[in-house]
């Protein structure tokens, strides 16, 4: 996800420009970069790698100046954070930025080269740029260069374009990615969010998907790429700037819990061939042979990273019928793991920096096992270690808590799970479809149970002062009781245990009386019955019992007050909707309790140390 911003009006753009992109920075901050056309004409590219900072000092050292221009920060997925690869990129009479997965770019590529172009990046945006240069070649205007462009693209993208032959305008669209324009006096913005031009304008004009506007600093005209023109109603926007970063939610982690199907749409779209009905992980650069030799898979990470491993070893095992052990990345290495050439280590991670979990892909390496990883941050530390990578396209997480990386991080181990059933015929070309169907249909359930929050809320004031809490599952959701005890303890700083459900008789039921709230998750699956004997045997002691209950109410277990329904999915798909209601639990209970949501005590985003 990334951070685009563009300018056209009286004045100099540069500030107007760099101050609308650190107002994005949430959106993405490993490179930076912006473009001036100069009053004389020409154009002024400054571009680096890191924050925004590093952007302001370049310019300090070379202010370019210009009445239009555009801006970006990034969050890479394709290329690692660098200056070539910063936006915004040029070519011919053009400049991009670009916010969004072109899933075709490494096809239009070859294709590009073979005419003998010459790319200067890693990036997906780079084709773009090139394309929109090759149409104009063959006698286009600039705008309908763009539009030929824009058609030859599968994926997403919010797109500014600066032209040097039509210096007055801006030429913009978007398809999947949000982009918005800014109506101010004597000029016009374009931008990602509404806080990198609020400052300036709070008339707001939301561009919908096959829009393509141009944009002059004395008004604007919206058409479809096949020129029919479209009228939008302004908005008016009464948020201010800081409320506005978090697009109106209170908190990072309250808007993150809602990008959830989003980053889960993101994350499986690029990899789920609907043509062929195939998985395509190129970037995890693993042969069909080279699986065809893994006699044992290796799951390690830690925290939450971890809790994704111990879903994925169940769905791993059960499609590729290949042994998978899970392990702590801060444990993996200190018990000499029997690693060699047949075995696969695939570490998990958010940041891709977590000092651990670094530690045990080098573990790994030294031993000579096929070293992967799924992480969620282009060009970090894991995704350069490893030979290989599946990027989990979540976006930014700046809540501490992680939330939309979780969610993400399963379906990325589902992706692997069927690459390699697929790779050992262990699942066949027609049993796929079935699997990718459900996967299409996951992201319409969750936004059904996130829309329920209120149902969460109410729930969380009736907890909020417990001092400890249990959370039982079974099976799959195991995984789930250990990751929303997590979630609670770490943001509201209430004690809160995850065990399985069939231990409860070895040990915590001695804890069990009127002042322990007990989360019990209950799938309608073949484990549904011993569930509901727990259930009983917690009320049998005066325990207060908070039922997650697929499909309907069910008071077999006497009067459940305290249940919340989800819609009912396969059964491997349980561990997503399951962990909705949990997070937004954690966070209405710490909202209540008055702790910092997104940087709780004691903790940080990414663990760099042992
Ligand atoms: C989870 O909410 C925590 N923030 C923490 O457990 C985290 O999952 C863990 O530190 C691993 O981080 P990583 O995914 O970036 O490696």
């Amino acid at each position: 996800m990334c951070g685009i911003v563009g300018y056209v009006g009286a004045v100099d753009g540069r500030a107007i420009l760099v101050e609308g992109l650190k107002r994005l920075e949430y959106r993405g901050y490993d490179s930076a970069g912006i473009a001036l056309i100069a009053d004389g004409g020409q154009v002024e590219v400054v571009r680096s790698q890191g924050k925004i900072a590093v952007l302001e000092e370049r310019l300090r050292a070379r202010p370019v100046s210009g009445r239009i221009g555009i801006g970006h920060t990034r969050w890479a997925t394709h290329g690692r954070p660098s200056d070539e690869n910063a936006h915004p990129h040029s070519s011919g009479p053009f400049i991009v930025v670009h916010n969004g997965i072109i899933e075709n770019y490494s096809e239009i590529k070859a294709r590009l080269e073979k005419e003998g172009c010459a790319f200067s990046s890693e990036t997906d945006t780079e084709v773009i740029v090139k394309l929109a240069e090759r149409e104009w070649n063959s006698g286009k205007s600039a705008k309908d260069a763009i539009v030929a462009s824009l058609k030859q693209l599968r994926g997403s993208y919010a797109v500014v374009f600066l032209c040097q032959e039509t210096p007055g305008e801006l030429i913009a669209a978007r398809k999947e990615s949000p982009l918005i324009l800014g109506l101010g006096e004597g000029a016009c913005y374009v931008a990602s969010d509404v806080p990198a031009i609020l400052s300036y304008t709070n008339r707001i004009v939301y561009l919908e998907d096959g829009d393509i506007v141009t944009v002059r600093k004395d008004g604007y005209v919206i058409e479809t790429l096949e020129g029919e023109k479209k009228e939008r109603v302004p908005q008016i926007i009464d948020w201010n700037p800081v409320m506005a970063e978090k697009a109106g939610y209170k908190h990072f982690m309250l808007k993150e819990i809602y990008e959830q199907p989003q980053a889960v749409i993101n994350t499986f779209r690029g990899a789920v061939d609907l043509n062929r009905m195939d998985i395509r992980l190129p970037q995890l650069q693993l042969s069909d042979s080279e699986i065809g030799r893994i006699r044992r898979i290796y799951l390690v990470a830690c925290g939450t990273s971890y809790h994704a491993c111990l879903v994925g070893k169940y769905f791993i095992e059960k499609v590729c019928r290949i042994p998978v052990e899970v392990d702590l990345g801060s444990e993996f290495r200190y018990r000499e793991p029997i690693l060699d050439a047949d075995t696969l280590l695939m570490v998990v991670s958010q940041s891709g920096e977590t000092a651990d979990t670094k530690a045990a892909l080098q573990e790994g390496m030294e031993r000579g096992a096929v070293c992967r990883a799924v992480v969620n941050v282009v060009g970090s530390s894991l995704a350069r270690m490893a030979g290989g990578v599946i990027y989990t396209h979540a976006g930014p997480e700046i809540g501490v808590a992680s939330t939309k990386a979780f969610t993400a991080q399963l379906v990325a181990l589902y992706l692997f799970g069927l690459y390699v059933g697929r790779a050992v015929n262990r699942i066949s070309r027609e049993d796929l479809p079935a699997y990718v169907q459900e996967l299409i249909e996951l992201p319409g359930k969750m936004e059904d149970v996130l829309s329920r929050s209120e149902e969460i809320s109410s729930l969380a004031r009736r907890y909020m002062h417990a001092r400890d809490f249990l959370y039982l599952g079974r099976g799959v959701l195991y995984p789930i009781a250990l990751e929303g005890a997590l979630k609670l303890k770490e943001i509201s700083y209430i004690h809160a245990e995850g065990y399985a459900a069939g231990e409860m008789k070895h040990g915590p039921i001695a804890l069990i009386d009127e002042n322990m709230p007990v989360v019990v998750l209950m799938d309608r699956g073949p484990l549904y019955e011993k569930m509901l004997s727990n259930v009983q045997e917690v009320k049998a002691r005066g325990g207060q019992v908070i039922a997650l209950v697929e499909e309907a109410r069910d008071d077999k277990a006497g009067a459940l007050e305290d249940q919340f329904i989800l819609p009912p999915t396969s059964s491997w798909l349980k561990p997503v909707l399951f962990s909705l209601p949990l997070q937004l639990l954690a966070y209405h209970v710490a909202v209540l309790r008055g702790t910092d949501v997104d940087q709780p005590r004691n903790l940080a985003k990414s663990v760099t140390v042992e």
